[in-house]
Order: structure tokens, then sequence, then C-alpha cells
């Protein structure tokens, strides 16, 4: 049977997801919500959804609706998630989890209580790198991954500023909150270790502020709202067993090149980087060294989309890739690095 979904939020993500669902030949788009009338009736259009509602309490009371995609502003995030999994639909969330640890425990108890799917869309975990990697990592080729360094540095990428994305109550967090946790998540998932010890950060707030920095994300009204999250965030997590994981994020930040982003990893036998696939050892041959790039893989899944795990794993034909405890797991890190930086101290989460 066909999983029919359900959409909360129809701002800019929201669309190119859509295509992801509709292109899942057992899922089909039956109802949309967004208090905003404009964008609603575009989303509707665009991919023929028959009901609408400004409403998102409407769209969870529907019986028509199996399963809900939510992106909204952060803030509304586990409320919603929280509200659609007691109304006894699956979900797939956008990340950021939640605002907070607290938040974000509050919806796994709501998902214990309903039995149905929840599923943070952490896409980066499907991309071909990525999965190219896992699959090198999980066969052993690396060795022992004792660190990992994951960075996604932007010169210019603010989203658009003056909207929700920039306000610590709407948003939770900044840079380290939007694009800190892909990679982080990502790294943690390549290395099978979600069990940090301890976490020692900063964030910073040097451009958003004085209203420099600004990327091209973001179809939101400008509302003129405070700019007061992080634009740049730094950090080291030590994980059960030893290895050792350093972020490192930024929104707006003096540098070279627009854009740089990876997660490279260091095993005892090899290294590797995610973007794009690439791997590093030494040739069987003394003195020579191997830089492999495309290395030979096997595919993990038979597509590239998060919301085709999600929909096949509601129909029991594939594991669900992203679960509730490394989400939380994740959460929590983030948590560590606020708290961290707040206090100058290093965070213990194994007490
Ligand atoms: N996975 C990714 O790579 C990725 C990329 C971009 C954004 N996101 C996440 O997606 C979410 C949305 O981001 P965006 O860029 O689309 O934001 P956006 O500002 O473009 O859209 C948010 C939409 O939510 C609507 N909304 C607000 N309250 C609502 C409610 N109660 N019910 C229904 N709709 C409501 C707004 O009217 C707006 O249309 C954010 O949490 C963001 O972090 C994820």
């Amino acid at each position: 049977m066909a999983v029919r979904f359900g959409i909360i939020g129809a701002g800019a993500i929201t669309f190119p997801s859509c295509r992801e669902i509709a292109a899942h030949p057992d899922a089909e788009i039956v109802a949309a919500s967004d208090p905003n009338a404009e964008r609603l009736a575009k989303l509707a259009q665009d991919f023929h959804i028959p009901q609408t509602f400004p409403d998102s309490k409407e769209l969870m009371a529907n019986d028509d609706v199996d399963a809900i995609y939510i992106a909204v502003p952060n803030a509304l995030h586990a409320p919603l998630a929280e509200a659609a999994l007691d109304a006894g639909k699956h979900v797939i969330l956008e990340k950021p989890f939640a605002l907070n640890t607290r938040e974000a425990r509050a919806v796994a108890d709501a998902e214990r209580r309903s039995g149905k799917r929840f599923m943070l869309g952490m896409n980066q975990r499907f991309v071909t790198g990525a999965q190219k990697a896992k699959y090198l990592a999980a066969s052993g080729t690396l060795g022992d991954i004792y660190h990992a360094k994951a960075f996604w540095l932007r010169r210019s990428g603010i989203p658009r500023l003056g909207t929700w994305f920039g306000n610590k109550q709407l948003a939770g967090g900044g840079s380290l909150l939007d694009i800190g946790v892909h990679v982080m998540d990502l790294a943690l998932y390549l290395m099978d270790n979600f069990q940090p010890e301890a976490v020692s950060g900063a964030t910073y707030t040097q451009f958003g502020n004085r209203g420099l920095g600004e990327g091209g994300w973001g179809i939101s009204d400008r509302e003129d709202i405070t700019f007061d999250v992080d634009d740049f965030a730094t950090a080291i997590i030590k994980l059960k067993g030893g290895a050792t994981l350093n972020l490192d994020v930024s929104w707006a930040l003096h540098q070279k090149t627009p854009n740089e982003m990876n997660v490279n990893l260091y095993g005892t036998d090899a290294g590797l980087s995610v973007y794009p696939a690439e791997l590093y050892r030494y040739a069987q041959a003394e003195g020579d060294y191997q830089v492999i790039q495309n290395p030979k893989a096997d595919r993990l899944y038979s597509h590239t989309s998060r919301f085709h795990n999600f929909v096949n794993a509601i129909q029991g034909t594939e594991e669900q890739c992203v679960t509730i405890e490394q989400a939380l797991a994740v959460q929590s890190i983030i948590d560590a690095i606020y708290e961290s930086c707040k206090t100058g101290r290093e965070v213990r989460l194994d007490q």
C-alpha cells in the first residue's frame, strides 16, 4: 500500500523534498499545511496536492494521511513532531531535531507511545560519497578509526537576515544547529559511534549581528528579527573508546573559498574523505602512497534519498537509517557545545 504523505511547512526546503517523495513509486502527497496561503497554494499546484489546510492540526486529524514531513522553523520541530506522533502518524522531521535535548526526549517519548516511525531527515547520510565511506569504514578498510575532522565553513552563507533563522528563540542556534548537525551526524555515523563522553566547544557571533555575511538561502520574509545566534562554532568531542571528533562550522568567516565542507576519517590502516569520496593509504610497494579517487565500494542503498529510506522502512523492506537514539546523541552534543561555551569548561556526558 502506498504511503500517503501530509506536508507541514511550504518553505524553501519543502519543494525539493516533495520532488523526492513524489519520485518514490509507493508514496503520494495527499495534503499540505502552511499558514502562508501563497506558499501553500504554490506547493499544492506544483505537486497536485488535493487537500490544503492553513492549520497543521487539521492535517494531523486527517485520516487520509499516514506519514507527515515537517519542515518549519526549528522552534516548532519538537512540538509538531510530538503532536503528529500522538495523532498516530509516522514522522520524518527536518534537522535540527529540537531546540534542546529536553524537547528531543519528549519526541522520543511520543514515538514510544505511538508505536509509529520517527526519523530525522539527515539527507547527507545518503549522498554517494557518504554511502561509499560508510561501506569502507564498516568493512574495516580504515582499520581502527581514532579521529575524524568534520567541517562546513561558509564564507558568506547566513540564511536571509531578519528571518527566524538568526534568532535564538525561533531557531535555537545558528550555524551549529543549521549545518553543524549535518557533518557531525555524518562523522558519528561513519565512525559508528554515537556515544559522546566529553565535549569542549566555543561559539561566536561576529557577522550576522553586524548585518554581514548573508548568503543565498531563505525565502521567508524579512521581519527585522534580531540576529543573536552563532555564525561560527568549534568543538572537540571525545567518544567512548577513545576516538575524537573535531568540528568546525561557520555561516560566515573570512577565508579564501566561498564554501569548504568535508568529513575526514583517520584510521590505523587508511584515511578517507567524503566530499568527494577519496581513500588514502600506503601502497604495497614501500615508499608509495595511494590517493584513490572514487574508491570502489558497494552501495548501501539502491537510492540516495532519505525519503525513500523512510518509506521503505515503513513498508518493512529496508532498515531505517537514522535512529532516534542517534538523533538524541547529536542533540546532546549540540547542547554540550553551547554549555561549554557558556561555562568555559569541558562538559561530561558520560555521568
Ligand atoms: N536537510 C537540509 O539540508 C535542510 C535544508 C534547508 C532547511 N532545512 C530545515 O528545514 C526547515 C525549514 O527550512 P526552510 O528553509 O524551508 O524555511 P522557510 O522559512 O523557507 O519555510 C518555513 C515554512 O514554515 C511555515 N510555517 C511556520 N509555522 C508553521 C506551522 N505552524 N505549520 C505549518 N507551516 C508553518 C512558514 O510559513 C514557512 O513557509 C528548517 O528547520 C531547516 O533547518 C533542512
